[in-house]
């Protein structure tokens, strides 16, 4: 056995349920509600009038037990409901890893989009179940419901990455995706307003 600083957990299988996208054991979960989106979308009006009303739960996020330690390998599922605000399709708050490292997205159920953004470029990744996105060091990420139903997926990630919201709020991430007349996804400019 390696000297690690800290002990690793031990060996473990952890059940996923495709139906009620739940794992068990569990770990923490995260609600997060309109009121926890503040500046995120373009039009913040509509977003803190929705909050100050119904509040809607935009996603949850599930963990394992595998704790966020260096060196362990935390997976959690996050559901994104459908739903947008002024036409903006509800996602997820977005990061950045402080601690630069890799992290993949596995679609489980729905449609989404995985959008990426280094600073300087946009990546726009269709997710449909099965389809693995691949999130490399140094690219911030969020993911986006774009269809009807719930849209969930599995995330596992290096323990010691972190999470920097704050990264998000401050350089966007390039590109906004809304629902187009016809339904399919539109990426506009991060500042656009639509119809202009
Ligand atoms: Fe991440």
């Amino acid at each position: 056995m390696p000297d690690f600083h800290a002990l690793p957990i031990q060996p473990q299988a952890i059940q996923f349920d495709s139906e009620r996208l739940t794992l068990t054991p569990e770990g923490p979960t995260l609600t997060r509600r309109m009121s926890d989106l503040a500046g995120l979308f373009l039009d913040e009006a509509a977003r803190s009038a929705a909050a100050a009303n119904e509040n809607p739960v935009v996603y949850t996020v599930t963990s394992s037990p595998v704790p966020e330690a260096d060196r362990e390998l935390p997976q959690s599922i996050t559901t994104i409901m459908p739903g947008n605000t002024s036409g903006e399709l509800w996602m997820t708050k977005g990061h950045q890893h402080p601690n630069h490292q890799g992290e993949i997205y596995l679609a489980l159920s729905g449609t989404g989009g995985l959008l990426m953004f280094d600073g300087e470029q946009t990546s726009w990744i269709e997710m449909r179940p099965g389809t693995i996105g691949y999130i490399p060091p140094g690219w911030a990420h969020r993911s986006v419901n774009t269809g009807d139903e719930p849209y969930a997926f599995l995330a596992v990630y290096p323990g010691g990455a972190g999470h920097d919201y704050g990264w998000v709020l401050e350089h966007g991430m390039g590109k906004r995706a809304f629902r187009g007349p016809d339904g399919a996804t539109l990426l506009r400019p991060y500042a656009e307003q639509p119809g202009t």
